[in-house]
């Protein structure tokens, strides 16, 4: 038992877990993808469940919104429940050229506005990077199931709304290739604990196109991720 997560005696939290966004979606998963799932945690309705899947063990919790939400729970569950790799499963915004909507993004390195990282006391800018070995399982995926990643360095934003319309095109120069809010803290406390992550990310909506992911497509983009970061987390 933790601050923030409950645990049901029948259901530990398996080593590899997948964090989406919404918990909502968490329980889509496992019902629908894990084999005999059993929701260990609804405090706060911030489910987590735990369910097999091609026989291995996986679990799956809601990691809420923004890096305060990502930081607490992931925090917890590396710490409090022995968990080794943690998949950040979710959606970004993208401002490269190259990318369009309905693409998946992997998140190799993760910039940030966020102060999340001066807790650990560096005397510089702390650069929050993706685990190497869970991203050579994605790419191992990716090939298995024929669905291509595109990969790079992501903004974890504490915004969503900003009061600039062109704040993004400095990162667009950078080399940045999009925009989520939860990435770098998961990627911090994964390091600090000496634990593996890594965020797969589907592109829902573009700032220099305008585009915007249609309900159809934010379902089938979904499980092409979900299907990538499951074969990837139980490989
Ligand atoms: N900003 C932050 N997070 C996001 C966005 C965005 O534009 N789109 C999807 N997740």
């Amino acid at each position: 038992m933790s601050l923030h997560i409950s645990i049901d005696e029948k259901a530990p939290v398996a080593e590899s877990v997948l964090m989406p966004g919404d918990p909502l979606r968490a329980k889509f998963i496992a019902e629908n993808f894990l084999e005999e799932p059993v929701r260990y945690s609804e405090i706060r309705n911030m489910y987590g469940y735990t369910g097999r899947y091609k026989g291995v063990p996986v679990s799956v919790q809601g990691s809420g919104m923004g890096m305060p939400s990502m930081g607490i729970y992931s925090w917890e569950l590396f710490q409090d429940f022995g968990v080794q790799r943690i998949f950040r499963i979710g959606t970004c915004g993208s401002f490269d050229a190259d990318i369009q909507v309905g693409d998946t993004l992997v998140s190799i390195a993760a910039s940030t506005d966020s102060n999340y990282c001066h807790m650990f006391g560096l005397n510089g800018t702390y650069a929050p990077s993706c685990s190497f070995i869970l991203l050579k399982k994605v790419m191992e995926a990716s090939d298995r199931l024929n669905i291509p990643l595109k990969a790079g360095n992501v903004l974890s934003s504490d915004h969503f709304y900003e009061s600039d319309p062109d704040w993004w095109k400095p990162w667009q120069k950078m080399n940045v290739k999009g925009v989520e809010m939860e990435a770098a803290a998961l990627y911090a406390n994964a390091a600090f604990l000496g634990r593996e992550a890594l965020a797969i990310l589907t592109v829902s909506d573009h700032f220099v196109t305008g585009d915007r992911a249609t309900v159809e497509q934010r379902q089938k983009n979904f499980t092409d991720m979900m299907a990538i970061a499951l074969d990837a987390a139980t490989a």
